[in-house]
């Protein structure tokens, strides 16, 4: 990723912004006390609020929940010096889009067969049409990989999953919500204190194509200022709500330095007993296991969407991670899986290579837990990149899930 022209460029022009990311947490050095809230595996124990580490202070931040200019936070000194700092006139020409009245993104007027906006929601375009964006990354290249990701984040409910995944000595890369992260700031600190890549996934989420350039901005901005205030790291990749991405929102999102990380396959677990059977889920599951060894990822791997969002989303991971295991060469988390060995700002937690990785992430160092590995170690890279049939067809289900 670091040897792509287009981002070195992108970085120059990334430069010039101004951001007030501080932090007295030191990464390295995590100690979690011993809580019920973080111990316990009884839900209503472990989402009894509790005293942050840090203190927050309501008034520096957006209101929780809310779109990320809430609460006055475009009108400070500090939100105009950002929003300022950056050229607008540079800004792709593309307007915010609309829900329809059946509550879904409505693409009435946009051209979804030339897609001038690399809009994913209208086509499942990954490549920027406008230059100087950063580029998503959709799949891990390694073939026979399976990349683990996590959206919604930190749950306050997620001790016994967390604990599962460090017994299986797995790393993921984990989407935090800023709202979250300030709800539960034990529970984010728990994700990097176990080595998983941590990353942003907006203040408040939103359909970030609705939003106008401000709010995108602040979206962006205040989640990652809320991550870097509780963990101490500063992320350099996000993630889209329901992947609702354009060329418009990339192009902000580049002015903080973070790159999107879609997916290529979904297993829809949070819609399960919602808009889909509980069936279907593990059907899908099911699907994504055999794909690991009927021929789908000879050549490249994937990238698969699933949530932390609740007891049943992470009762599929329980349930289904065994099976990967025995699918797939590696299970990683997409920083390990891309060779992006430093997917902060700070240089004090870095990632291994996956030519290092041994198939299964040891995760984070400089982290307090970095194991070792288990299972068969990576084979000879392939140069093939992701498989573009496997992208997931256009979602327009929109469900307010909040
Ligand atoms: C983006 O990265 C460049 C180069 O590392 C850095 O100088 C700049 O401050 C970063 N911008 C933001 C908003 O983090
Ligand atoms: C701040 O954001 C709110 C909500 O989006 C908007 O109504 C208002 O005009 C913005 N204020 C400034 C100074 O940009
Ligand atoms: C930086 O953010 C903190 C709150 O996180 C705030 O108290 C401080 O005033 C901000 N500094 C600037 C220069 O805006
Ligand atoms: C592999 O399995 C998946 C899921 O069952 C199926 O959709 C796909 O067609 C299979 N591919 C091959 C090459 O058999
Ligand atoms: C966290 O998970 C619990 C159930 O395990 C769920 O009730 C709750 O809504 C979730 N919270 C968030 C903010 O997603
Ligand atoms: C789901 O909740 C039950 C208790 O209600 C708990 O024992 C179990 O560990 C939870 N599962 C996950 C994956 O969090
Ligand atoms: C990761 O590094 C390996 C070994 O150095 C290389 O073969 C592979 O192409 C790299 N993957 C990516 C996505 O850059
Ligand atoms: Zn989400």
């Amino acid at each position: 990723m670091y040897g792509l022209i287009a981002s070195a460029a992108l970085i120059a022009t990334a430069s010039a912004v101004t951001t007030n990311y501080t932090s007295t947490v030191d990464p390295t050095k995590i100690s979690i006390p011993s809580t019920p809230q973080t111990t316990s595996y009884d839900v209503t124990t472990e989402c009894t609020y509790y005293q942050p580490p840090v203190p927050i202070n309501l008034g520096d931040w957006p209101t929780n929940w809310k779109v990320a200019t809430t609460n006055n936070m475009n009108q400070t000194a500090e939100f105009q010096a950002l929003y300022n700092s950056i050229d607008w006139t540079k800004a792709p020409n593309v307007q915010p889009h609309t829900m329809g009245a059946d509550g879904a993104l409505s693409t009435t007027g946009y051209d979804v067969t030339n897609d001038p906006d690399c809009w994913w929601t209208a086509s499942g375009c990954v490549t920027p049409k406008f230059p100087g964006v950063l580029k998503d990354i959709s799949a891990c290249a390694e073939p026979e990989t399976w990349g683990l990701t996590y959206d919604d984040g930190p749950n306050c409910s997620h001790n016994a999953f967390y604990d599962f995944l460090q017994q299986q000595n797995l790393k993921a890369s984990m989407f935090y919500i800023g709202s979250n992260v300030m709800n539960w700031p034990y529970g984010a600190q728990r994700g990097v204190k176990d080595g998983h890549h941590i990353a942003v996934h907006t203040w408040s989420h939103p359909m970030m194509t609705t939003l106008t350039n401000q709010d995108v901005l602040a979206e962006l901005y205040y989640a990652t200022k809320m991550i870097k205030y509780v963990t101490g790291l500063t992320p350099l990749y996000w993630r889209p709500p329901l992947g609702d991405v354009d060329d418009r929102v990339r192009w902000i999102a580049s002015q903080l330095n973070l790159t999107a990380i879609i997916w290529n396959l979904d297993t829809d677990d949070w819609a399960a007993g919602v808009t889909v059977t509980v069936q279907q889920v593990q059907q899908n599951y099911q699907d994504f296991i055999t794909m690991g060894t009927n021929g789908t990822f000879t050549n490249s791997g994937n990238i698969v969407l699933s949530h932390e969002i609740n007891n049943m989303t992470m009762g599929f991971a329980e349930t289904y991670i065994p099976q990967i295991k025995k699918a797939y060469k590696n299970i990683l988390d997409v920083a390990t899986c891309m060779n992006i060995t430093h997917p902060y700002v700070e240089s004090s937690v870095s990632f291994p290579a996956f030519s290092s990785s041994n198939g299964v992430s040891p995760g984070a160092s400089g982290s307090s837990s970095s194991g070792g590995s288990s299972s068969s170690s990576g084979s000879a890279p392939s140069s093939t990149r992701s498989n573009a049939a496997l992208v997931v067809a256009a979602v327009f289900a929109c469900i307010a899930f909040f």
